[in-house]
């Protein structure tokens, strides 16, 4: 049976590898690209190996490329990011087309990474949505307000699976779970790429970075990363995979080492992995100058780490040129051979052909195309559902929630009111002068049928050196010139004066992303001093935690009455937060990233393993896995949120007690929407394997279903499970389930306790 799985396994693997518009060894493109490459030189060859960007966009890094312009003309360039809309990319394009020698087109990239121009919420917040369908319109949506400016190539999706929110990038990705992670990895690719790439509304993906980003030694960006291959393979890897099953086009490497060999230099990720086990046919890029970073890393001058990258498998070098500069002289040394250069060129003129850039190189350069494609109404209101969907219900005392469109409100925190903090990080195409604020929301859905009585309250942190670091890329802590005292003050009166207290808190958008790590993840003391003295009031309070990552916020779930984890939610997020505050949209959110109480227990995820000495129940016990100081509990686990009405979970039922490998059990369970709205909710599916060879996790999410029950309604869910779901990578990285018995968990959260157990045999 192991080797019918694993056999399973292989077919299944290199059956989603083609992409869409070129069949593998499409005669056609080989032909087109082989005539191309006789004619080229070596040095144009490397040419194409070249990332560059003139500085227009958001720059990750200290360097930016120089005489681009003479560049492209003399062959020099393969692609180029940070240009935007029609005309300047088809100048650009045209530099190539028609003053090089060989009028070999450009692909252009950028960051669409939550969308383009209509923003929306953080793809932490977007998978918290658990809707595919959601999550692959919104990157369809990006792909197409972004070639409609010129741009066909995305570094998106994000990937890299993160169990640790002291890392500032886990807001870019899907939180913690492979399985989610696969099924949004897959989402996403679809969404860009759409079925045929020279369709001009779509884009060629990226799924980035690779490997393992979202694990470096204590949450520091940039980090050391050193994992099993266990670990890696069953927990790591599979969204990255599944991306490839789905056709992406491209790979980008991550900063981070793997076992010693940083990723843009690592063969054993970038060939052996990806493209011997995992069959990849596309074009690896490296990140913002990982190559050149590999001499910080300890590996050796300019020459060799280029040399070790390409021989690596690497096929495009961003901004660093370490390939321009140096490949020429390591093949007449003979460090790297003709045919590696030839490999690299003929794959990213592969993805050029397969863009339709060969057959017209201006496609993606329609003048009139922004102001009929980009930020429509349409598009608009997309980013308000999206947005009202990523908003996680965490605690709702006494049905606090939904507020009444009536009497007075009192709307405090510094995050009300600022529209530099809406979009969220990692949105270089977005601009926040489109974004509305909470405020706005607040009268836009409101009218006049609310009194809203507004105040800062407080700064989101008092300390100006830490605002400085926080204000790179512009204003988004704004140390107010009132004193913190002053500011409290008036927000106490305001609440006083109101029936209910709404107070917006959180972190700016730049106190997460990229390089915004933190060792303390609570909210700044500005923030706590405030929601404490709103606390004394003794109105309802009502916290908004607008933030990029799961934050330690125990205390607040305290203080407050009802929480909400908004997230930095997008161009729409003030109208989004406004309908579900309001009970216009009745909010379906579930975490993908574990809560934790504190930053010591991170990193924290739900597929724990069990231990030899398992605590049992959350009472500390001496000689038990557990700490003295803190429980073993989450505040918040995977998968968990509320909606305004209640769901019932019974009469969990598999259609058998036994399972082969040639067939598959199905598990339905009844869902009752037993409250008062009608409502959504993530029916999710836990299984746990109960002996095996290894330590299995505790239990492992297999499936979801988001299904919408009316008030009072009753819906019967249904699971399939097949042996090949039950397969885990063994320590010789054998792929296969092992036979046993099997218990699953179903309900609506991580924690779920209705269960029913089958064997496989
Ligand atoms: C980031 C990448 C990004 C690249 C180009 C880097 O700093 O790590 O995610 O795609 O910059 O902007």
């Amino acid at each position: 049976m192991k080797r019918f799985l694993s056999f399973v396994a292989t077919v299944l693997l290199f059956a989603g590898c083609q992409h869409p518009g070129t069949e593998p060894g499409d005669t056609e493109m080989d032909t087109y690209i082989s005539d191309l490459m006789s004619k080229m030189t070596t040095q144009e060859k490397i040419g194409q190996l070249n990332l560059v960007t003139p500085g227009g966009g958001i720059l990750t890094g200290s360097v930016v490329s120089t005489d681009v312009e003479q560049k492209i003309k003399t062959g020099q360039v393969g692609g180029i990011f940070g240009v935007y809309g029609p005309e300047k990319t088809r100048q650009a394009q045209r530099l190539a087309v028609e003053e090089s020698r060989l009028g070999i087109p450009m692909i252009f990239g950028s960051d669409v990474i939550h969308g383009y121009k209509t923003t929306f919420p953080l793809p932490i917040g977007l998978s918290c949505t658990w809707d595919m369908e959601l999550i692959k319109q919104t990157a369809s949506v990006a792909a197409k307000e972004a070639t409609a400016d010129g741009i066909f190539w995305n570094f998106s999706p994000m990937v890299d699976v993160s169990r640790d929110p002291r890392w500032g990038r886990i807001s870019e990705g899907a939180g913690e779970d492979p399985f989610l992670g696969s099924e949004i990895a897959r989402a996403m690719v679809e969404g860009y790429q759409q079925k045929d790439l020279r369709d001009p509304t779509t884009m060629l993906a990226t799924v980035k970075h690779f490997a393992l980003y979202g694990a470096p030694e204590a949450g520091r960006d940039y980090n050391t990363v050193d994992m099993s291959h266990l670990r890696m393979f069953n927990d790591y890897f599979p969204p990255y995979k599944a991306a490839i099953e789905a056709g992406v086009g491209s790979v980008m490497t991550s900063f981070n080492d793997v076992y010693g060999v940083p990723a843009s230099g690592n063969k054993w990720l970038l060939t052996t992995i990806l493209r011997d086990m995992w069959g990849f046919d596309g074009f690896v890029v490296s990140d913002y100058t990982s190559v050149n970073e590999m001499i910080a890393h300890g590996l050796g001058d300019l020459q060799q780490v280029s040399a070790m990258a390409l021989k690596a498998g690497l096929d495009m070098d961003m901004v660093g040129e370490g390939f321009l500069t140096t490949l020429t002289q390591s093949l007449e040394e003979g460090m790297v051979s003709e045919e590696e250069i030839n490999k690299a060129c003929r794959r990213i003129l592969e993805a050029k052909y397969k863009l339709g850039l060969f057959q017209d190189p201006y496609l993606y350069f329609n003048a009139d195309r922004p102001a009929t494609d980009i930020l429509t109404p349409v598009h608009r209101q997309l980013a308000r559902q999206a947005a009202a969907r990523s908003m996680v219900l965490l605690k709702n005392d006494e049905q606090l929630l939904p507020l009444k469109k009536s009497g007075n409100i009192a709307l405090v925190g510094p995050l009300v009111d600022s529209r530099n903090n809406m979009l969220g990080t990692w949105a270089p195409t977005g601009e926040a002068r489109y974004a509305v604020t909470v405020l706005e929301g607040f009268n836009n859905v409101l009218g006049d049928q609310v009194k809203i009585l507004h105040a800062k309250g407080a700064n989101i942190c008092n300390d100006p050196d830490f605002a400085k670091k926080i204000n790179v890329f512009g204003p988004k802590i704004f140390i107010d010139e009132r004193s913190p005292e002053a500011l409290l003050k008036e927000a106490i009166s305001v609440a006083r004066r109101a029936d209910v207290i709404i107070a917006v808190v959180g972190e700016a958008t730049e106190m997460s992303g990229e390089s915004s790590s933190r060792t303390d993840i609570s909210l700044p003391m500005s923030q706590k001093r405030l929601l404490r003295e709103l606390g004394k009031t003794g109105k309802p309070l009502v916290v908004v935690n607008m933030s990029g990552r799961p934050m330690a916020i125990g205390e607040e779930v305290e203080l407050a009455d009802a929480l909400l984890q908004m997230w930095h939610a997008g161009v729409e997020g003030g109208n989004a937060l406004a309908d579900v505050l309001f009970g216009d949209y009745n909010p379906s959110g579930k975490l993908t990233a574990t809560f934790p109480v504190n930053v010591g227990q991170v990193p924290i995820y739900y597929s724990i393993r069990n231990t030899g000495r398992p605590q049992g129940s959350d009472e500390f016990q001496k000689f038990k896995s557990n700490y003295l100081d803190a429980p073993n509990s989450p505040l918040f686990p995977f998968g968990y949120g509320l909606s305004y009405t209640s769901f019932e979970y019974k009469d969990l039922i598999l259609d058998k007690p036994t399972l082969t490998n040639l067939d598959e059990i199905k598990v339905s369970v009844s869902v009752t929407n037993s409250g008062d709205y009608d409502g959504e909710e993530v029916v999710q599916l836990y299984v746990r394997d109960m002996v095996a060879s290894i330590t299995p996790p505790m239990r492992l999410l297999k499936g979801f279903n988001k299904v919408f029950i009316p008030k009072g309604d009753t819906k019967e869910v249904t699971f399939t499970i097949r042996a090949q779901d039950l397969a885990f990578y063994h320590p010789d990285l054998s792929f296969y389930a092992e036979p046993g018995e099997f218990k699953v968990f179903v309900g609506g959260n991580s924690n779920a306790s209705l269960s029913a157990s089958f064997t496989l045999e």
